[in-house]
C-alpha cells in the first residue's frame, strides 16, 4: 500500500542495508515460516534462531502470539485481520530486512494472496517461504494450547482448519515435516537450506 500524498517524501539515508551487512558479516534474509496453528512454526523458527545466534548471525523473530500482544492488538482473526496482521507483518520485516537482520517470521498467514505480497515487498533472493507441513489431524492431537478442543466445541470462532481456511502454499522455497521429523532434523533441514540460498555460509 503507497502513500499517496505528494508531501510524503521518501528521506534516502546514507547508511544503507549494505553497509549493515558488511558490519554484521552476514546478508539479511526473511525466513517466513508458515503453518496451521501447532504446526511448529514458533518452536522451528526459535530453534532455528538459536542455531544462527551460535554462528554469530544477527536475528529476530517476529511471532504470531507476541505480535497480536502490541503491534497487533486490535486485530482478531476474521479474514479481513488477518490480512491486515500479515500485511504489518511484512512491512516489518521488511525493514528489518534493510536494518541487515534475518529476521524470522511465523505466523499462520493462511492466505497465498498475502504470503505472495509479503514476498513481493522484497526482492526474490531475500524471501524465504518455509511450509512447516504437519496434518490437521497431527495438530488437533497436539493440542497444545487447548484452542483445537474449544473450536470444536464452538468457543473460539473462525479458527484455522476447522472454521477458517489455510490455504496450503504451492510454492514454497522450503518444505519441513514438522509433522513427521524431530526438531532437530527440522532444523538441519532450514540451516542447510540457508548455506544453499547464500544466506550462510
Ligand atoms: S494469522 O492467521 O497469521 O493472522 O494468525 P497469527 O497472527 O499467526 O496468530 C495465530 C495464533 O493466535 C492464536 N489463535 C488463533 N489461531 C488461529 N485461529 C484463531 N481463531 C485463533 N485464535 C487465537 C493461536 O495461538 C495461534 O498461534 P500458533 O502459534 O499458530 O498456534
Amino acid at each position: 500500500m503507497e502513500n499517496t500524498d505528494k508531501h510524503v517524501v521518501w528521506h534516502h539515508a546514507g547508511i544503507k542495508r549494505a553497509h549493515r551487512e558488511v558490519l554484521n558479516g552476514h546478508r539479511s534474509a526473511i525466513l517466513w515460516f508458515t503453518g496451521l496453528s501447532g504446526s511448529g512454526k514458533s518452536t522451528l523458527a526459535h530453534a532455528v534462531e538459536e542455531r544462527l545466534h551460535q554462528l554469530g548471525c544477527r536475528t529476530f523473530v517476529l511471532d504470531g502470539d507476541n505480535v497480536r500482544q502490541g503491534l497487533c492488538t486490535d486485530l482478531g482473526f476474521s479474514d479481513h485481520d488477518r490480512r491486515e496482521n500479515i500485511r504489518r507483518i511484512s512491512e516489518v520485516a521488511k525493514l528489518m530486512l534493510e536494518a541487515g537482520v534475518i529476521t524470522l517470521t511465523a505466523f499462520i498467514s493462511p492466505f497465498q494472496m498475502e504470503r505472495l505480497q509479503a514476498r513481493q515487498l522484497v526482492a526474490e533472493n531475500d524471501f524465504i517461504e518455509i511450509y512447516c507441513n504437519c496434518e490437521l489431524a497431527v495438530c488437533e492431537r497436539r493440542d497444545t494450547k487447548g484452542l483445537y478442543r474449544k473450536a470444536r466445541l464452538g468457543e473460539i470462532k473462525w479458527f484455522t482448519g476447522i472454521s477458517s481456511p489455510y490455504e496450503v502454499p504451492q510454492h514454497p522455497d522450503l518444505v519441513v515435516e514438522t509433522g513427521r521429523d524431530s526438531l532437530a532434523d527440522c532444523v538441519d533441514t532450514v540451516m542447510q537450506f540457508l548455506v544453499l540460498r547464500g544466506v550462510i555460509e
